[in-house]
Parts: C-alpha cells; structure tokens; sequence
C-alpha cells in the first residue's frame, strides 16, 4: 500500500516542507472578503442583512475564525488521535514499516494544517481588530465520541479509526470552493488550497486502509461498525452552531433572535441534502467494500437518511 505523495516523494511534494507560509500582506482593506458569503447559510437571513455593516464585517470574520479553529482542533484531537494508532503500529492492522511511515507523514501534514489555521486567525484577528470568541470544542467531540460508546461500546481504538476515515474521504465544498473565488483574502485562499493539496493524498490513504482494516475484522465487529459508521458520518457532518449562536449575539442579535436565524438556515432537510452530499465518496467507500451488505447496515443508513 503505497500512495503517490506520502512515499519519499512526501519530502518534497507536502505542505510542511515546499510550502511557504502565507501571510496576510496588503488585503485588508482592499475589499476583499474574509469568505465567500453564500458558503454561510445564515448570511442572507433578514434578521443578519439588518445588522449595520461593521457588525457584518466583523460576523463574517468570526465565520472564517470559527472554521479554522475548528479545523485546528479537529486535525490534532480527532484526525491525528487515530492517524497515531497506525503510525504506532498498534492499530490492529498489521500495518507494514512503510504504511506507518505513511501515516506519521500524515500526522506531519495534520499537525501543520492546524498551526496554519491558528496562524491565520492570528494574523487577521490582529490586523483586522476583531477578536475571535473563545472557541470550545469539547461539546462537538463528545458528541462524536459518544456515537462509538453507544454503538461499538470496548471498541473506542476502532471507533476513531472509523471516525477518521469517514471525515479524510469526504468532500467538503469549502476546500474546493474558497481557493477559487476571487473576491477572498489571498492568505485565506492559499492555506486552503495548501490544505486540500495534503488531502487529496489522504483521502486515497484512508480509502485503501479502510479496505485492510475491514477485512480484518470478525462477523459480530462488522455487524456493529456498519451500524456505527452513519452517526459517524452524521455526527461528524451535523452544523456545530453553538459557536455561531454566540457569534450572532455578538453582532447584536438577542438570543431569540440567533436562535431563530439558525432555525431558519439549517433546515433539517437542507442538511440532510448536505450531509449526503459531502459523503457521497465515504459512502463509495463502504458500498464498495461491503460494508452495506452485513446484516442491518442498509437499514441503519436509510435511517441515518444516507441511502434511499
Ligand atoms: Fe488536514
Ligand atoms: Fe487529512
């Protein structure tokens, strides 16, 4: 199992090594925006449009803090967690020296995503003069985590392996969408781009494990983790919108009034539809390799609104 990027071509082809780091330069007041606007669901919401123009600004801004914090945590608690079980050999699979030479390339790449994504909170943050709110994680990874302890309970190693794989072969829009569209700060189109880059080799990565650790496991393991991975997926792909509640208030809006520009922008059919969508290759992934066939999986995944 080798793929093309995490070899010893890795050296020279990874953000670590042959990217620079991106700075903040000129932009700030050239009108460029913090993030693309229609990639945030509340923004054209009545009660948001109202808000005079410096509160906007300055929401906008903690949309783009509250993504990269988000992603600063969940490369180094939730990603690099389970990447260090097969980096360090003790991950069930018998993984070979060169496979957990590829994963600690890996844990490499996670681990300078999140310093980039603090690092461009940090830059912008300063410059631009609104602060980001503290960002408190802890409530999203309890909620993923509990869906392993409900569904595989003893199982939590495999639970974030599964965890893992779901979220590095999905395809999020935004690291697609944010590098093309022009009208965005360059430094936040560039780590983006940097970022997706990295991915990309991921994604094949955790693919081609997935297929070695599923067949290592036994009849009664995959009855459980085929009914686990759905609210994997879900859990990992549900809107965290504590953060944007308090990102709302602080713009001015009262707590009714947050309470019900979330209401209206994340219909549960709306995310529903993006869910599915965004999972539509880790769903690739486990059709192809059975997973849908053992016994209450497809059922399961109806149930999760991920299959018909
Ligand atoms: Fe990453
Ligand atoms: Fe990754």
């Amino acid at each position: 199992m080798s793929v093309p990027g995490l070899g010893d071509d890795w050296y020279e082809s990874s953000g670590v090594w042959a990217g620079p780091r991106r700075l903040l330069r000129e932009e700030l007041y050239s009108g460029r925006l913090f993030f693309p606007p229609h990639l945030v669901p509340y923004w054209d919401h009545p009660l948001v449009s109202a808000l005079p123009q410096h509160s906007k600004d300055a929401l906008l801004a903690r949309h783009l803090f509250q993504y990269l914090e988000f992603t600063s945590h969940f490369e180094t608690r939730v990603v690099n967690r389970a990447t260090e079980q097969i980096a360090g050999g003790h991950s069930g699979v018998d993984a070979a020296r060169s496979v957990r030479l590829q994963a600690y390339r890996i844990y490499c790449d996670e681990a300078y995503h999140s310093l980039y994504s603090l690092d461009a909170v940090d830059q912008i943050a300063t410059a631009c003069g609104t602060a980001p709110l503290p960002y408190d994680f802890q409530p999203f990874l309890r909620r993923l985590d509990a869906a392993g302890e409900q569904l595989m309970p003893g199982q939590p190693g495999l639970a974030q392996l599964l965890q893992v794989v779901v979220f590095e072969t999905l395809i999020t829009a935004l690291l697609n969408d944010i590098p093309r569209d022009g009208r965005v700060l360059s430094l936040v189109r560039d780590i983006v781009r940097d970022h997706a880059k990295d991915e990309g080799r991921h994604h094949v990565f955790f693919s081609r494990f997935f297929g070695e650790l599923w067949t290592r496991q036994d009849t009664s393991v995959r009855v459980r983790a085929a009914r686990c991975l759905p609210e994997l997926i879900r859990r990992s792909l549900l809107p965290y919108l504590e953060p944007l509640r308090r990102s709302l208030v602080a713009a001015g809006l009262t707590g009714t009034q947050a309470q019900e520009v979330l209401d209206d922008s994340y219909p549960d059919d709306r995310v529903d539809a993006g869910i599915r969508d965004t999972a539509r290759h880790s769903l690739r992934l486990f059709e192809d390799n059975r997973v849908l066939d053992v016994p209450g999986a497809r059922d399961a995944f109806a149930a999760a609104r991920l299959v018909d």
